[in-house]
């Protein structure tokens, strides 16, 4: 699976620690060759020379005393991913500020290669909202954060903070090795389109652009070749080719001009149904009294999709607040192959969070139902989905 890829594993100071030398053993039973960073605090946990018997090298421990002149660009460079499990709150804050101050964030610093991250620790330290800022940074970097769970954690606290079993850690990092979505191009739509009502108003939405980006992002990691059509922030990793757009016009005519060209194409934006008829050419003036906008409908550029000719495979999204009803119709109805429903009013779901409660749908109406996930880990097993239906051919 991993056979003559050469692996860095990054060890940060948490209780987990003691899992990474299980890690180290998976990876070198999936074939990877393997070498281990680690800093000062891991030590407390798990020993060195405990991961030097497993993989062969004695792990980095810091810049000095090291038999390398600088131990943190060698492992960077001869890594073909790096991963750092487990990731403790000040790891992930370091490596999101590139405060390098230790030999592990300089080699993640170091290494061109991609990155896999397993976060662990107490579940007040997870929700914190610098984590979680700091958690959003790193995957909008192109990070691939992985975890975590929900269990029992030090000092016998139960909740989610537990670092995701190293098994899974494992397939993670085999799907970005192995590029299960090697060669496909995808096309994404993201973000809220803005229809102006005058040169400084405009008609808009909530949509931050954060679930496109992911799923951007994680077919980007598979190996996908990604244009991502967008009116928000993209992010600058991978080599995602970023069209920016404004309107639901200019939308359609990015997306229907490039389809014919894309293998998948994903409409995780939200687009305005309705436009001014006629956009003002000065700002509307309160002592000119109420105004009136006459509305006309926008391209449906979902629609058009469906009704090409030799269309791709099509996956909708559907903002709905309250019932899911409304998305099983439209992924009954829409002629996509399959259909994301979200409750926007749910806590956590929706619009600008980092996390999403997403039910897929066939366009027979069958439903799968995920739990909250991270917008990044629901965007993952989307695109799993997406493989096994291409494949089914
Ligand atoms: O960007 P975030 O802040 O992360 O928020 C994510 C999200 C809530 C925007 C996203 O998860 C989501 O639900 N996107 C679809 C929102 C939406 O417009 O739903 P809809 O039910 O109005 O549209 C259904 C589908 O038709 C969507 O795929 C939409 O892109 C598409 N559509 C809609 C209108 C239109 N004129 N043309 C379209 O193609």
């Amino acid at each position: 699976m991993l056979t003559g890829r050469n692996i860095v594993l990054g060890v940060s100071g948490g209780v987990a620690a003691y899992k990474a030398a299980y890690l180290a053993r998976r990876l070198v039973e999936a074939g990877a060759a393997v070498r281990c960073v680690m800093t000062e605090s891991a030590g407390q946990f798990i020993g060195a020379q405990t991961l030097a018997a497993v993989t062969g090298e004695h792990p980095v421990e810091g810049f000095w005393d090291e038999p390398e002149v600088s131990p943190h660009t060698d492992l960077g460079h001869w890594a073909d991913a790096m991963i750092i499990a487990p990731a403790t709150a000040a790891t992930i804050a370091k490596l999101a500020a590139g405060l390098s101050d230790n030999a592990l964030i300089a080699t993640a610093l170091a290494t061109e290669s991609p990155i896999v991250l397993a976060p662990a620790m107490h579940t007040e330290m997870w929700n914190n909202a610098a984590t979680q800022r700091n958690v959003a940074l790193l995957s909008a970097d192109g990070v691939t954060i992985v975890g975590p769970d929900r269990g029992a954690l030090a000092g016998g606290d139960v909740g989610p903070g537990r670092m995701i079993e190293p098994e899974e850690i494992v397939a993670a990092l085999s799907r970005i090795l192995e590029g299960d979505l090697d060669g496909i191009r995808v096309m994404v739509t993201a973000g809220g389109t803005r229809e102006a009502i005058d040169p400084v108003r405009y008609i808009g939405n909530r949509s931050s652009g954060k679930m496109g980006n992911a799923v951007a992002l994680e077919a980007a990691s598979r190996g996908a070749q990604v244009t991502l059509i967008t009116t928000a922030p993209a992010p600058d990793a991978l080599g995602i080719e970023v069209i920016a757009v404004e309107t639901a016009q200019e939308m359609a005519d990015q997306t229907w001009s490039r389809a014919t060209a894309a293998d998948v194409v994903v409409m995780a934006a939200a687009v305005a149904d309705f436009r001014p008829q006629v956009a003002g050419e000065e700002k509307m003036r309160r002592a000119d009294g109420m105004p009136h906008l006459e509305l006309e409908p926008t391209p449906d550029i979902l629609a058009g999709l469906a009704g090409m000719e030799d269309r791709p495979f099509l996956v909708g999204f559907a903002a709905e607040a309250g019932s899911l009803d409304g998305a099983l119709h439209k992924a009954t109805t829409k002629g996509v192959d399959l259909l994301v429903g979200n409750d926007v009013s749910r806590p956590g779901s929706g619009f600008a969070t980092d996390t999403n409660e997403v039910t897929i749908y066939t366009s027979d109406g069958a439903a799968e139902h995920l739990p909250l996930l991270s917008k990044r880990e629901a965007a993952g097993l989307l695109w799993d989905r997406i493989r096994d239906m291409r494949s089914q051919g």
